[in-house]
């Protein structure tokens, strides 16, 4: 592969404000959360419960969640392997971004495989990702069928649904593992809370 040189393209890395800095304005350290889990886990309204509590505690949040991504920046992409790996990578190096610039992302994406999520931890760096369960059993998402996704995957309409007829991979050692069938969703921010809190915290 060519460098970057080579394709005329100078980054500039070292003239920007530097990551430092911008923790030290904003007071706080950021990390990625990937929430990861099958659709209607309930990644996305722990999320958006998280992201109260990190902003009524004065930290910076920006979530980034699948079904949004996925009519922007990566509208291009549908649910082969393939473009499930692209779409994570591409969340990665956005989420890159927001980590230099000092933000807390809360990531709400299926991300269904192993690889797929180490690739998304060495895009990021182990030491800014944590990674959160949504570990709800196949059978409650598909009761709860919120989008009703479910009955039409059943119905062989939409095929390479996660967890009907594409694979989901449990993480084998996540950070945080939550309980949405047995936890009320403040109980699962406070999880969450607990385990980020003290990475969070600017000293
Ligand atoms: S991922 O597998 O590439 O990580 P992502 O989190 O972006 O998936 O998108 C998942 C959301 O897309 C689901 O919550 C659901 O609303 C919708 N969706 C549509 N088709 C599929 C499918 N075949 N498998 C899983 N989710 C799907």
């Amino acid at each position: 592969m060519a460098t970057p040189q080579e394709n005329n393209i100078h980054p500039v890395f070292d003239r920007i404000l530097q990551r430092p800095d911008k923790q030290a304005l904003l007071k706080q350290n950021s990390k990625v959360i990937w929430m990861t889990g099958l659709s209607g886990s309930g990644k996305t309204t722990i999320a958006i419960a998280l992201e109260q509590e990190l902003n009524k505690k004065g930290y910076l949040t920006q979530i980034l969640d699948g079904d949004n991504i996925r009519t922007g920046i990566n509208n291009n992409l549908g649910f082969s392997e393939k473009d499930r790996a692209e779409n994570i990578r591409r969340i990665s190096e956005v989420s890159k971004l927001f980590l230099n610039c000092g933000v807390i992302t809360i990531n709400c994406f299926v991300s269904p495989t192993i690889a797929i999520r180490q690739n998304a931890k060495n895009i990021i760096g182990s030491e800014d990702f944590v990674e959160v369960f949504v570990n709800t059993p196949l059978e409650v998402c598909e009761q709860r069928d919120v989008k009703g996704l479910y009955k039409k995957a059943r119905a062989g309409e939409i095929k390479n649904f996660t967890g009907i007829d594409a694979p989901f991979e449990e993480p084998t050692s996540p950070d945080v593992d939550v309980k949405t069938d047995q936890t009320d969703v403040e109980g699962c921010v406070k999880q969450i809370l607990d385990y980020i809190e003290p990475l969070i915290a600017f000293k």
